[in-house]
């Protein structure tokens, strides 16, 4: 049967992965399904802060143009993934004042953003990730605290500024139903928008657990989508508790089955990555103590139930 990427592309929609450098750089196996399955990369970390400005002014491109050349290569558009994030930035940025932060979040901006600007491969960039507490109010990060709650429009403001043809997205997790994060993203975007702030579009991460339940995904982009911006899920991953039996494999195929179904029912909605493709290479058995097996492929890349369950909704 034909790969994701050709039933995504048929339905005008993109199906993509986060990939890491490293099995990128080290295994044939990785490689291979990235380049045939996908059509969308996300770099998983190295286009973050850390990973390209980790010393004031001083750029780092490495990893990140290593993903871009694999996209290039194999005919894929990539997400940039991500300017401004209160994780997995550096502690210089976090202790200055705020006329240095907010002049050092410009230049990061201008400079990463910019980077990428004129290469056709770069679609769109998550500006600003993970903003929300889960009851609604504005994380109170050291963005935050620092400088507001303008630092969210100015970040999109130079974005704009670096790569003006660019889709630009606010990104966050648990907002995947309607609850009181969902709705306070929903009118931060409906402000910004009516200030004429460039927001473009809105990801939802997408870090499901079988055992929490599928929250009502459909309805929940449609209310975004009817405010004229593009939704898309980025960051998907769908994890259990260990061990896995093959009740828990099939449960999970049907979150997956549904996140896409529910997509392709929204026409703003753009497409779905998957956060990684392989159980071998997942964020979650290091974070979510005691889960696992999240991804599409076990650990040896043979196909899941998820897989099959991805490519028959497709
Ligand atoms: C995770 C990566 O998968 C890990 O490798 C890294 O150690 C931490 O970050 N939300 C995001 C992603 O927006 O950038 C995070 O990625 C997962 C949660």
């Amino acid at each position: 049967s034909s790969p994701l990427r050709v039933h995504a592309e048929a339905q005008g929609k993109f199906i993509g992965t986060a990939l890491a450098t490293s099995p990128l750089a080290n295994e044939t196996a990785y490689r291979n399904i990235a380049a045939t399955e996908f059509n969308q990369i996300t770099a998983e970390n190295a286009m973050k802060w850390d990973a390209t400005e980790s010393s004031p002014n001083q750029f780092n491109f490495s990893g990140a143009d290593q993903i871009m050349a694999f996209a290039e290569q194999n005919g894929q558009q990539v997400h940039g993934h991500t300017l401004v994030w209160h994780n997995q930035t550096p502690n210089w940025v976090q202790s200055l004042s705020a006329t240095e932060m907010r002049s050092a979040m410009q230049n990061h901006i201008s400079r990463v953003a910019g980077r990428y600007a004129s290469n056709p491969v770069l679609k769109s960039w998550d500006v600003v990730n993970e903003v929300f507490e889960e009851n609604g109010s504005l994380r109170n990060s050291f963005w935050y605290q620092r400088l507001g709650e303008s630092y969210i429009a100015d970040a999109f403001r130079y974005a704009k500024a670096a790569d003006p043809d660019a889709k630009l997205c606010i990104n966050d997790y648990n907002v995947e139903g309607v609850n009181a994060k969902s709705t306070a993203m929903y009118n931060l975007v409906r402000t910004l928008r009516a200030q004429n702030v460039p927001v473009d579009c809105v990801g939802f991460q997408s870090h499901l657990a079988i055992q929490y339940g599928f929250p009502n995904i459909q309805e929940n982009m449609q209310r975004f989508a009817d405010l004229g911006v593009e939704v898309r899920v980025t960051e998907i991953d769908v994890r259990m508790q260990m061990p896995r039996s093959s009740a828990k494999d099939a449960t999970q195929a049907t979150y997956y089955s549904n996140v896409v179904k529910a997509c392709l029912a929204v026409s703003r909605c753009s497409g779905v990555t998957i956060w990684g493709f392989t159980d071998k290479h997942s964020w979650v058995p290091d974070t979510f103590s005691g889960e696992g097996a999240a991804l599409i492929y076990d650990e040896n890349y043979a196909k899941k139930a998820s897989y099959t369950a991805v490519h028959d909704a497709l």
